[in-house]
Protein backbone atom coordinates (compact mmCIF):
# COMPACT_ATOMS: atom_id res chain seq x y z
CA UNK A 1 0.00 0.00 0.00
CA UNK A 2 1.57 3.71 -0.99
CA UNK A 3 2.62 5.71 2.08
CA UNK A 4 2.52 8.95 -0.34
CA UNK A 5 1.83 11.71 1.77
CA UNK A 6 0.44 13.49 -1.54
CA UNK A 7 -2.41 11.27 -2.09
CA UNK A 8 -5.57 10.28 -0.49
CA UNK A 9 -6.46 6.15 -0.21
CA UNK A 10 -9.65 5.65 -1.02
CA UNK A 11 -11.45 2.43 0.89
CA UNK A 12 -14.28 1.16 -0.31
CA UNK A 13 -16.47 0.12 2.21
CA UNK A 14 -20.16 -0.28 0.06
CA UNK A 15 -19.72 -4.28 0.45
CA UNK A 16 -19.34 -4.43 4.10
CA UNK A 17 -20.89 -0.89 6.20
CA UNK A 18 -22.87 -0.54 2.86
CA UNK A 19 -24.56 -3.27 2.82
CA UNK A 20 -25.30 -3.44 6.85
CA UNK A 21 -28.16 -0.89 5.14
CA UNK A 22 -31.69 -2.01 6.16
CA UNK A 23 -33.00 -3.99 3.18
CA UNK A 24 -29.13 -3.91 1.46
CA UNK A 25 -28.38 -7.38 1.31
CA UNK A 26 -26.74 -8.83 -1.97
CA UNK A 27 -25.76 -12.18 -3.01
CA UNK A 28 -22.19 -13.45 -3.84
CA UNK A 29 -22.78 -12.96 -7.37
CA UNK A 30 -24.31 -9.07 -6.94
CA UNK A 31 -21.30 -8.35 -4.44
CA UNK A 32 -18.73 -9.32 -7.49
CA UNK A 33 -20.40 -7.26 -10.41
CA UNK A 34 -19.95 -4.41 -7.47
CA UNK A 35 -16.53 -5.12 -6.67
CA UNK A 36 -15.59 -4.75 -10.48
CA UNK A 37 -17.01 -2.04 -11.19
CA UNK A 38 -15.45 -0.38 -8.01
CA UNK A 39 -11.79 -1.85 -9.21
CA UNK A 40 -12.95 0.15 -12.66
CA UNK A 41 -14.08 3.08 -10.04
CA UNK A 42 -9.61 2.89 -9.29
CA UNK A 43 -10.28 2.42 -5.51
CA UNK A 44 -7.48 1.34 -3.48
CA UNK A 45 -9.22 -0.64 -0.58
CA UNK A 46 -12.27 -2.58 -0.99
CA UNK A 47 -13.17 -3.95 2.11
CA UNK A 48 -15.41 -6.61 0.68
CA UNK A 49 -17.35 -8.03 3.98
CA UNK A 50 -16.73 -9.47 7.64
CA UNK A 51 -15.77 -13.03 6.87
CA UNK A 52 -16.74 -14.63 9.96
CA UNK A 53 -20.33 -13.52 10.27
CA UNK A 54 -21.83 -15.70 7.31
CA UNK A 55 -20.83 -18.07 4.84
CA UNK A 56 -22.23 -16.26 2.42
CA UNK A 57 -19.61 -13.31 3.24
CA UNK A 58 -16.90 -15.43 3.17
CA UNK A 59 -17.08 -17.09 -0.26
CA UNK A 60 -18.26 -13.31 -1.47
CA UNK A 61 -15.00 -11.94 0.04
CA UNK A 62 -13.01 -15.01 -1.36
CA UNK A 63 -14.45 -14.53 -4.51
CA UNK A 64 -13.44 -10.90 -4.90
CA UNK A 65 -10.11 -11.92 -3.92
CA UNK A 66 -9.48 -14.44 -6.30
CA UNK A 67 -11.12 -12.20 -9.36
CA UNK A 68 -10.54 -8.54 -8.21
CA UNK A 69 -7.51 -8.66 -5.60
CA UNK A 70 -5.25 -8.86 -8.29
CA UNK A 71 -1.41 -7.49 -8.76
CA UNK A 72 -2.69 -4.17 -10.07
CA UNK A 73 -6.03 -4.43 -8.74
CA UNK A 74 -7.02 -3.02 -5.32
CA UNK A 75 -6.36 -4.40 -1.67
CA UNK A 76 -8.81 -6.89 -0.60
CA UNK A 77 -10.21 -6.71 2.80
CA UNK A 78 -12.27 -8.18 5.99
CA UNK A 79 -13.28 -6.86 8.86
CA UNK A 80 -13.02 -8.77 11.79
CA UNK A 81 -14.05 -8.31 15.47
CA UNK A 82 -10.56 -8.63 17.92
CA UNK A 83 -11.29 -12.01 18.16
CA UNK A 84 -9.16 -15.26 16.86
CA UNK A 85 -12.05 -16.54 15.26
CA UNK A 86 -13.01 -13.80 13.26
CA UNK A 87 -9.31 -12.77 12.13
CA UNK A 88 -8.60 -16.64 11.30
CA UNK A 89 -12.05 -16.26 8.85
CA UNK A 90 -10.75 -12.82 7.69
CA UNK A 91 -7.13 -14.37 6.98
CA UNK A 92 -8.99 -17.68 4.98
CA UNK A 93 -10.88 -15.75 2.88
CA UNK A 94 -8.61 -12.31 1.68
CA UNK A 95 -6.08 -15.56 1.25
CA UNK A 96 -6.79 -15.63 -2.79
CA UNK A 97 -5.62 -12.03 -3.15
CA UNK A 98 -1.87 -10.71 -4.52
CA UNK A 99 -2.86 -8.40 -1.32
CA UNK A 100 -4.92 -8.66 1.30
CA UNK A 101 -5.59 -6.62 4.45
CA UNK A 102 -7.34 -7.84 8.04
CA UNK A 103 -9.55 -4.65 9.39
CA UNK A 104 -9.96 -5.70 13.32
CA UNK A 105 -11.90 -3.49 15.31
CA UNK A 106 -12.22 -2.88 19.49
CA UNK A 107 -14.60 -0.44 21.12
CA UNK A 108 -12.52 2.31 22.92
CA UNK A 109 -15.33 4.72 24.46
CA UNK A 110 -16.65 4.42 27.98
CA UNK A 111 -19.93 3.83 26.65
CA UNK A 112 -18.88 0.70 24.83
CA UNK A 113 -16.33 -0.74 27.60
CA UNK A 114 -19.22 -0.53 30.64
CA UNK A 115 -22.24 -1.20 28.59
CA UNK A 116 -21.08 -3.50 25.45
CA UNK A 117 -17.84 -4.91 26.30
CA UNK A 118 -17.88 -4.47 30.25
CA UNK A 119 -14.33 -4.71 30.07
CA UNK A 120 -11.73 -2.47 31.62
CA UNK A 121 -9.50 0.01 29.83
CA UNK A 122 -6.30 -2.24 30.53
CA UNK A 123 -8.08 -5.20 29.30
CA UNK A 124 -8.98 -3.41 26.00
CA UNK A 125 -5.38 -2.59 25.71
CA UNK A 126 -4.00 -5.72 25.74
CA UNK A 127 -6.84 -7.66 23.80
CA UNK A 128 -6.08 -4.82 21.12
CA UNK A 129 -2.33 -5.27 21.16
CA UNK A 130 -2.52 -9.04 21.03
CA UNK A 131 -5.06 -9.37 18.26
CA UNK A 132 -3.13 -7.03 15.71
CA UNK A 133 -0.16 -9.08 16.73
CA UNK A 134 -2.26 -12.58 16.03
CA UNK A 135 -3.29 -11.02 12.78
CA UNK A 136 -0.28 -9.72 11.70
CA UNK A 137 0.88 -13.47 11.93
CA UNK A 138 -1.16 -13.99 9.32
CA UNK A 139 -0.30 -11.18 6.98
CA UNK A 140 1.57 -7.72 6.84
CA UNK A 141 -1.13 -5.90 5.97
CA UNK A 142 -2.88 -4.34 9.16
CA UNK A 143 -5.86 -2.00 10.06
CA UNK A 144 -7.29 -1.43 13.36
CA UNK A 145 -10.21 0.76 14.29
CA UNK A 146 -10.90 1.87 17.72
CA UNK A 147 -14.62 1.83 17.62
CA UNK A 148 -16.26 4.67 18.59
CA UNK A 149 -13.22 6.97 18.88
CA UNK A 150 -15.53 10.06 18.34
CA UNK A 151 -16.41 10.00 21.77
CA UNK A 152 -13.66 7.98 23.51
CA UNK A 153 -11.78 9.74 25.90
CA UNK A 154 -8.31 10.89 23.45
CA UNK A 155 -5.49 10.25 26.12
CA UNK A 156 -6.79 6.94 26.15
CA UNK A 157 -6.89 6.62 22.30
CA UNK A 158 -3.46 7.73 21.82
CA UNK A 159 -2.33 4.66 24.26
CA UNK A 160 -4.37 2.53 22.28
CA UNK A 161 -3.05 3.55 18.92
CA UNK A 162 0.09 3.34 20.34
CA UNK A 163 0.19 -0.07 21.10
CA UNK A 164 -1.40 -1.25 17.84
CA UNK A 165 1.23 -0.03 16.23
CA UNK A 166 4.17 -1.55 17.98
CA UNK A 167 2.00 -4.72 17.28
CA UNK A 168 2.41 -4.20 13.67
CA UNK A 169 -0.92 -1.78 12.29
CA UNK A 170 0.08 -0.44 9.21
CA UNK A 171 -3.18 1.66 9.13
CA UNK A 172 -5.09 3.18 12.04
CA UNK A 173 -8.80 4.17 11.50
CA UNK A 174 -10.49 6.61 13.39
CA UNK A 175 -14.54 5.47 13.54
CA UNK A 176 -16.83 8.79 14.27
CA UNK A 177 -19.09 5.19 14.67
CA UNK A 178 -22.10 6.95 15.57
CA UNK A 179 -21.56 9.84 13.87
CA UNK A 180 -21.88 12.49 16.68
CA UNK A 181 -18.60 14.79 16.25
CA UNK A 182 -18.82 17.72 14.34
CA UNK A 183 -16.03 18.90 11.85
CA UNK A 184 -13.47 20.98 13.87
CA UNK A 185 -13.56 18.51 16.45
CA UNK A 186 -13.03 15.92 14.32
CA UNK A 187 -9.76 18.00 13.15
CA UNK A 188 -8.36 18.58 16.42
CA UNK A 189 -9.03 14.87 17.03
CA UNK A 190 -6.58 13.66 14.09
CA UNK A 191 -4.16 16.86 15.13
CA UNK A 192 -4.28 14.93 18.54
CA UNK A 193 -3.53 11.76 17.38
CA UNK A 194 -0.51 13.15 14.85
CA UNK A 195 0.84 14.93 17.96
CA UNK A 196 0.76 12.91 20.69
CA UNK A 197 1.35 9.03 19.13
CA UNK A 198 4.86 8.55 19.10
CA UNK A 199 4.90 6.09 16.42
CA UNK A 200 2.38 7.34 14.44
CA UNK A 201 4.54 7.89 11.43
CA UNK A 202 4.68 4.27 11.51
CA UNK A 203 0.83 3.84 10.19
CA UNK A 204 -1.43 5.59 7.65
CA UNK A 205 -4.14 7.33 9.92
CA UNK A 206 -7.95 6.69 8.44
CA UNK A 207 -11.21 8.10 9.00
CA UNK A 208 -14.74 6.28 9.06
CA UNK A 209 -17.54 8.15 10.09
CA UNK A 210 -21.58 7.73 9.96
CA UNK A 211 -24.06 10.68 8.69
CA UNK A 212 -26.01 10.81 11.27
CA UNK A 213 -26.33 14.64 11.64
CA UNK A 214 -25.51 14.73 8.40
CA UNK A 215 -21.57 16.07 8.62
CA UNK A 216 -19.56 12.95 7.59
CA UNK A 217 -17.80 14.17 4.53
CA UNK A 218 -17.48 17.53 6.02
CA UNK A 219 -15.83 15.73 9.18
CA UNK A 220 -13.87 13.94 6.84
CA UNK A 221 -12.02 17.00 4.50
CA UNK A 222 -11.47 18.67 8.35
CA UNK A 223 -9.76 15.14 9.09
CA UNK A 224 -7.62 15.45 5.60
CA UNK A 225 -6.58 18.96 6.26
CA UNK A 226 -5.33 17.58 9.64
CA UNK A 227 -3.19 14.51 8.82
CA UNK A 228 -5.50 11.91 7.51
CA UNK A 229 -4.43 9.60 4.61
CA UNK A 230 -7.14 7.45 4.03
CA UNK A 231 -10.60 7.93 3.54
CA UNK A 232 -13.44 5.10 4.29
CA UNK A 233 -16.55 5.39 2.27
CA UNK A 234 -19.33 3.75 0.36
CA UNK A 235 -21.23 4.57 -3.14
CA UNK A 236 -24.23 7.18 -2.62
CA UNK A 237 -23.35 7.13 1.27
CA UNK A 238 -25.34 4.08 2.32
CA UNK A 239 -24.37 2.24 5.12
CA UNK A 240 -25.65 1.69 8.57
CA UNK A 241 -28.65 4.41 9.95
CA UNK A 242 -28.07 7.57 8.29
CA UNK A 243 -25.43 6.06 6.12
CA UNK A 244 -21.23 6.41 5.49
CA UNK A 245 -19.43 9.51 4.12
CA UNK A 246 -20.42 9.42 0.06
CA UNK A 247 -17.23 8.50 -1.90
CA UNK A 248 -17.96 10.49 -5.00
CA UNK A 249 -19.11 13.59 -2.38
CA UNK A 250 -15.47 12.96 -1.31
CA UNK A 251 -13.77 12.83 -4.73
CA UNK A 252 -15.41 15.58 -6.13
CA UNK A 253 -14.83 17.82 -3.32
CA UNK A 254 -11.25 16.87 -3.17
CA UNK A 255 -10.83 17.23 -6.74
CA UNK A 256 -13.11 20.71 -7.71
CA UNK A 257 -11.19 22.09 -4.75
CA UNK A 258 -7.90 20.54 -5.17
CA UNK A 259 -6.30 24.28 -5.05
CA UNK A 260 -7.56 24.21 -1.73
CA UNK A 261 -6.90 21.23 -0.56
CA UNK A 262 -3.37 20.68 -2.22
CA UNK A 263 -1.11 22.70 0.61
CA UNK A 264 -2.27 20.26 3.03
CA UNK A 265 -0.81 17.27 1.25
CA UNK A 266 2.64 19.30 0.88
CA UNK A 267 1.98 19.84 -2.88
CA UNK A 268 2.20 22.97 -5.02
CA UNK A 269 -0.48 25.11 -4.59
CA UNK A 270 -1.35 24.81 -8.32
CA UNK A 271 -0.71 21.25 -8.65
CA UNK A 272 -3.15 19.69 -11.47
CA UNK A 273 -2.62 16.19 -10.82
CA UNK A 274 -5.30 14.13 -9.20
CA UNK A 275 -5.49 14.07 -4.68
CA UNK A 276 -7.11 10.57 -5.56
CA UNK A 277 -6.80 7.48 -7.43
CA UNK A 278 -10.23 7.76 -8.85
CA UNK A 279 -11.56 7.90 -12.39
CA UNK A 280 -14.23 10.32 -11.75
CA UNK A 281 -15.83 9.30 -15.01
CA UNK A 282 -16.79 5.91 -13.27
CA UNK A 283 -18.83 7.49 -10.96
CA UNK A 284 -21.99 7.94 -12.20
CA UNK A 285 -22.28 4.40 -14.17
CA UNK A 286 -21.50 2.53 -10.41
CA UNK A 287 -23.60 4.94 -8.37
CA UNK A 288 -26.61 3.71 -10.92
CA UNK A 289 -24.97 -0.24 -10.40
CA UNK A 290 -25.02 0.53 -6.54
CA UNK A 291 -28.36 1.82 -6.34
CA UNK A 292 -29.97 -1.05 -8.56
CA UNK A 293 -28.64 -3.86 -7.06
CA UNK A 294 -29.09 -3.03 -3.67
CA UNK A 295 -32.76 -1.20 -4.26
CA UNK A 296 -31.46 1.97 -2.37
CA UNK A 297 -32.79 4.39 -4.52
CA UNK A 298 -30.73 8.00 -4.65
CA UNK A 299 -32.86 11.24 -3.68
CA UNK A 300 -32.58 13.51 -6.61
CA UNK A 301 -31.30 16.36 -5.10
CA UNK A 302 -28.56 13.83 -3.94
CA UNK A 303 -24.41 16.17 -4.63
CA UNK A 304 -23.03 14.63 -7.28
CA UNK A 305 -25.13 11.37 -8.65
CA UNK A 306 -29.00 12.48 -7.61
CA UNK A 307 -30.76 13.22 -11.02
CA UNK A 308 -31.24 17.13 -10.15
CA UNK A 309 -27.41 17.37 -9.49
CA UNK A 310 -26.97 19.32 -13.01
CA UNK A 311 -30.01 20.48 -13.61
CA UNK A 312 -30.68 23.96 -14.08
CA UNK A 313 -34.37 24.97 -13.60
CA UNK A 314 -34.38 28.75 -13.01
CA UNK A 315 -34.70 30.89 -16.28
CA UNK A 316 -31.88 32.83 -14.86
CA UNK A 317 -29.30 30.21 -14.36
CA UNK A 318 -30.51 28.50 -17.51
CA UNK A 319 -29.50 31.68 -19.48
CA UNK A 320 -26.06 31.98 -17.44
CA UNK A 321 -25.24 28.63 -18.33
CA UNK A 322 -26.02 29.21 -21.62
CA UNK A 323 -23.58 32.20 -22.21
CA UNK A 324 -21.11 30.44 -19.94
CA UNK A 325 -20.73 27.26 -17.52
CA UNK A 326 -18.72 29.34 -15.42
CA UNK A 327 -21.44 31.10 -14.09
CA UNK A 328 -24.04 28.48 -12.38
CA UNK A 329 -21.23 24.95 -12.97
CA UNK A 330 -18.45 24.24 -10.64
CA UNK A 331 -17.98 21.06 -12.23
CA UNK A 332 -19.07 18.89 -15.47
CA UNK A 333 -21.66 16.27 -15.85
CA UNK A 334 -19.34 14.64 -18.34
CA UNK A 335 -16.45 14.45 -15.08
CA UNK A 336 -18.64 11.69 -13.38
CA UNK A 337 -19.45 9.93 -17.01
CA UNK A 338 -22.96 11.82 -17.22
CA UNK A 339 -22.44 12.01 -21.14
CA UNK A 340 -25.51 12.83 -23.07
CA UNK A 341 -27.83 10.21 -23.16
CA UNK A 342 -26.82 9.17 -26.87
CA UNK A 343 -29.49 7.17 -28.56
CA UNK A 344 -27.29 4.17 -29.96
CA UNK A 345 -29.38 1.28 -30.56
CA UNK A 346 -32.81 0.41 -32.20
CA UNK A 347 -35.27 -2.48 -33.82
CA UNK A 348 -32.44 -3.42 -36.09
CA UNK A 349 -29.45 -3.16 -33.92
CA UNK A 350 -27.64 -7.28 -33.46
CA UNK A 351 -26.13 -8.90 -30.90
CA UNK A 352 -22.73 -7.90 -31.58
CA UNK A 353 -24.03 -4.11 -31.66
CA UNK A 354 -25.62 -4.67 -27.81
CA UNK A 355 -22.49 -6.66 -27.25
CA UNK A 356 -19.70 -4.09 -28.51
CA UNK A 357 -21.97 -1.56 -26.71
CA UNK A 358 -22.58 -3.01 -23.66
CA UNK A 359 -18.43 -2.71 -23.56
CA UNK A 360 -17.99 0.00 -23.87
CA UNK A 361 -20.37 0.81 -21.22
CA UNK A 362 -17.90 -1.36 -19.14
CA UNK A 363 -19.93 -4.71 -18.58
CA UNK A 364 -18.47 -7.52 -19.06
CA UNK A 365 -21.09 -10.21 -19.33
CA UNK A 366 -21.10 -13.75 -19.61
CA UNK A 367 -22.60 -15.53 -22.79
CA UNK A 368 -25.60 -16.71 -20.68
CA UNK A 369 -25.89 -12.83 -19.46
CA UNK A 370 -25.68 -11.64 -22.67
CA UNK A 371 -28.14 -14.17 -24.49
CA UNK A 372 -30.49 -12.75 -21.35
CA UNK A 373 -30.06 -9.12 -22.27
CA UNK A 374 -30.25 -9.14 -25.66
CA UNK A 375 -33.92 -11.06 -25.41
CA UNK A 376 -34.53 -8.34 -23.25
CA UNK A 377 -33.34 -5.38 -25.75
CA UNK A 378 -35.32 -7.43 -28.52
CA UNK A 379 -38.34 -7.06 -26.53
CA UNK A 380 -38.24 -3.63 -25.58
CA UNK A 381 -37.07 -2.15 -29.24
CA UNK A 382 -39.83 -3.96 -30.46
CA UNK A 383 -41.68 -1.60 -28.47
CA UNK A 384 -39.57 1.83 -27.91
CA UNK A 385 -37.79 3.10 -31.41
CA UNK A 386 -34.77 4.41 -29.68
CA UNK A 387 -32.76 2.55 -26.88
CA UNK A 388 -30.26 4.76 -25.10
CA UNK A 389 -27.50 3.81 -23.05
CA UNK A 390 -29.67 4.62 -20.06
CA UNK A 391 -32.23 2.12 -21.25
CA UNK A 392 -29.55 -0.54 -22.18
CA UNK A 393 -27.96 -0.10 -18.59
CA UNK A 394 -31.35 -0.62 -16.64
CA UNK A 395 -31.98 -3.65 -18.98
CA UNK A 396 -28.42 -5.32 -17.75
CA UNK A 397 -28.87 -4.44 -14.33
CA UNK A 398 -32.06 -5.69 -14.27
CA UNK A 399 -31.01 -9.20 -15.94
CA UNK A 400 -27.87 -9.55 -13.72
CA UNK A 401 -29.42 -8.74 -10.35
CA UNK A 402 -29.82 -12.00 -8.90
CA UNK A 403 -32.83 -12.14 -6.76
CA UNK A 404 -33.28 -16.32 -6.14
CA UNK A 405 -35.71 -17.34 -8.80
CA UNK A 406 -38.18 -19.15 -7.04
CA UNK A 407 -41.61 -17.62 -8.34
CA UNK A 408 -41.30 -16.90 -11.55
CA UNK A 409 -43.92 -14.15 -13.20
CA UNK A 410 -45.56 -15.83 -16.03
CA UNK A 411 -48.42 -13.34 -16.62
CA UNK A 412 -49.61 -10.30 -15.15
CA UNK A 413 -52.88 -8.66 -16.81
CA UNK A 414 -55.02 -5.83 -15.27
CA UNK A 415 -57.97 -3.84 -16.05
CA UNK A 416 -58.38 -0.28 -14.38
CA UNK A 417 -59.87 2.94 -15.46
CA UNK A 418 -62.13 5.93 -13.98
CA UNK A 419 -65.09 3.84 -13.37
CA UNK A 420 -63.81 0.21 -12.76
CA UNK A 421 -62.79 -1.16 -9.93
CA UNK A 422 -58.88 -2.58 -10.41
CA UNK A 423 -58.83 -5.77 -11.30
CA UNK A 424 -55.70 -8.30 -11.38
CA UNK A 425 -54.88 -11.32 -12.78
CA UNK A 426 -51.41 -13.52 -12.02
CA UNK A 427 -49.97 -16.57 -13.51
CA UNK A 428 -47.08 -17.64 -11.40
CA UNK A 429 -44.86 -20.62 -11.57
CA UNK A 430 -43.88 -22.08 -8.20
CA UNK A 431 -40.02 -23.37 -6.87
CA UNK A 432 -41.62 -26.77 -7.74
CA UNK A 433 -42.77 -25.76 -11.05
CA UNK A 434 -46.37 -25.65 -10.84
CA UNK A 435 -48.45 -22.82 -12.54
CA UNK A 436 -50.46 -21.41 -10.18
CA UNK A 437 -53.29 -18.43 -11.30
CA UNK A 438 -55.28 -16.07 -8.93
CA UNK A 439 -56.61 -12.76 -9.01
CA UNK A 440 -57.70 -9.84 -6.80
CA UNK A 441 -59.24 -6.30 -6.59
CA UNK A 442 -57.28 -3.49 -5.32
CA UNK A 443 -57.51 0.55 -4.86
CA UNK A 444 -55.55 0.63 -7.79
CA UNK A 445 -53.73 -1.59 -10.96
CA UNK A 446 -50.63 -1.79 -8.60
CA UNK A 447 -52.47 -2.83 -5.33
CA UNK A 448 -54.47 -5.13 -7.42
CA UNK A 449 -51.37 -7.01 -8.75
CA UNK A 450 -49.79 -7.38 -5.33
CA UNK A 451 -52.84 -8.42 -4.22
CA UNK A 452 -53.32 -11.28 -6.50
CA UNK A 453 -49.10 -12.16 -6.11
CA UNK A 454 -50.04 -12.15 -2.36
CA UNK A 455 -52.39 -14.86 -2.92
CA UNK A 456 -49.97 -17.45 -4.58
CA UNK A 457 -47.04 -16.70 -2.33
CA UNK A 458 -48.62 -16.57 0.85
CA UNK A 459 -45.82 -14.88 2.86
CA UNK A 460 -46.97 -12.28 5.46
CA UNK A 461 -45.28 -8.92 4.27
CA UNK A 462 -45.37 -5.56 4.27
CA UNK A 463 -44.43 -2.78 1.31
CA UNK A 464 -42.75 -0.34 3.04
CA UNK A 465 -41.86 1.15 -0.01
CA UNK A 466 -42.41 1.94 -3.69
CA UNK A 467 -41.38 4.23 -5.78
CA UNK A 468 -41.11 4.14 -9.86
CA UNK A 469 -38.70 6.75 -11.67
CA UNK A 470 -38.23 6.94 -15.55
CA UNK A 471 -35.04 6.30 -17.22
CA UNK A 472 -35.24 8.84 -19.83
CA UNK A 473 -37.51 11.57 -20.85
CA UNK A 474 -40.37 10.82 -23.31
CA UNK A 475 -44.01 8.64 -23.18
CA UNK A 476 -42.26 5.36 -24.29
CA UNK A 477 -39.92 5.94 -21.69
CA UNK A 478 -38.36 2.63 -19.48
CA UNK A 479 -40.20 2.81 -15.67
CA UNK A 480 -37.65 1.63 -12.71
CA UNK A 481 -39.33 0.27 -10.34
CA UNK A 482 -37.85 -0.28 -6.73
CA UNK A 483 -39.84 -1.87 -3.68
CA UNK A 484 -38.81 -2.81 0.06
CA UNK A 485 -41.11 -5.23 1.99
CA UNK A 486 -41.24 -6.01 5.49
CA UNK A 487 -40.96 -9.18 7.02
CA UNK A 488 -40.54 -9.95 10.99
CA UNK A 489 -37.83 -6.67 11.11
CA UNK A 490 -35.86 -7.42 8.26
CA UNK A 491 -35.77 -5.36 4.76
CA UNK A 492 -36.09 -6.85 1.37
CA UNK A 493 -35.94 -5.32 -1.77
CA UNK A 494 -36.73 -5.49 -5.28
CA UNK A 495 -36.51 -3.57 -8.68
CA UNK A 496 -37.41 -4.14 -12.22
CA UNK A 497 -37.34 -2.24 -15.08
CA UNK A 498 -40.00 -2.48 -18.44
CA UNK A 499 -41.87 0.02 -20.86
CA UNK A 500 -44.88 -1.35 -18.70
CA UNK A 501 -44.68 -0.15 -15.34
CA UNK A 502 -47.31 -2.20 -14.38
CA UNK A 503 -45.02 -5.62 -15.45
CA UNK A 504 -42.08 -3.68 -13.86
CA UNK A 505 -44.15 -3.36 -10.39
CA UNK A 506 -44.85 -7.36 -10.53
CA UNK A 507 -41.42 -8.06 -11.27
CA UNK A 508 -39.93 -6.13 -8.80
CA UNK A 509 -42.46 -7.41 -6.11
CA UNK A 510 -41.64 -10.96 -7.07
CA UNK A 511 -37.58 -10.53 -6.66
CA UNK A 512 -38.27 -8.60 -3.35
CA UNK A 513 -40.60 -12.00 -2.30
CA UNK A 514 -38.34 -14.17 -3.99
CA UNK A 515 -35.71 -12.93 -1.75
CA UNK A 516 -37.64 -13.01 1.29
CA UNK A 517 -38.86 -16.60 0.62
CA UNK A 518 -35.17 -17.63 0.16
CA UNK A 519 -34.78 -16.08 3.58
CA UNK A 520 -37.43 -18.46 5.28
CA UNK A 521 -36.50 -21.09 3.17
CA UNK A 522 -32.85 -20.84 4.51
CA UNK A 523 -34.11 -20.09 8.33
CA UNK A 524 -36.06 -23.55 7.77
CA UNK A 525 -33.01 -25.56 6.69
CA UNK A 526 -30.75 -23.96 9.41
CA UNK A 527 -33.30 -25.11 12.25
CA UNK A 528 -33.78 -28.74 10.94
CA UNK A 529 -29.78 -28.53 10.77
CA UNK A 530 -29.69 -27.42 14.29
O1 LIG B 1 -18.73 2.50 12.29
C1 LIG B 1 -17.79 1.82 12.74
O2 LIG B 1 -17.23 2.06 13.81
C2 LIG B 1 -17.36 0.68 11.94
C3 LIG B 1 -16.08 0.03 12.35
C4 LIG B 1 -16.17 -1.44 12.28
C5 LIG B 1 -14.94 0.58 11.54
O3 LIG B 1 -17.97 0.36 10.94
ZN1 LIG C 1 -19.27 2.04 10.25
Amino acid sequence: MTTNSERIIIFDTTLRDGEQSPGAALNIDEKLTIAKQLARLGVDVIEAGFAFTSSGDFEAISKIAQTVGTEDGPVICSLARAKKDDIKAAAEAIKPAAKGRIHTFLATSDIHLKYKLRKTREEVLSIAEEMVAYAKSFTDDIEFSPEDAGRSDPEFLYQVLERVIRAGATTVNIPDTVGYITPSEFGALIKGIKDNVPNIDRAIISVHGHNDLGLAVANFLEAVKNGARQLECTINGIGERAGNAALEELVMALHVRRQYFNPFLGRDVNSESSLTNIDSKQIYKTSRLVSNLTGMSVQPNKAIVGTNAFAHESGIHQDGVLKNKLTYEIMDAESIGLTDNQIILGKLSGRNAVRTRLKELGFELSENELNKAFVRFKEVADKKKEITDWDLEALVNDEIQQAPDLFKLELVQVSSGSNAQPTATVILRNPEGEELTDAAIGTGPVDAVYKAINRVVNVPNKLIEFSVQSVTAGIDAIGEVTIRLKYENKIYSGRSANTDIIVASAQAYINALNRLYGAVLNKKKQQVTA
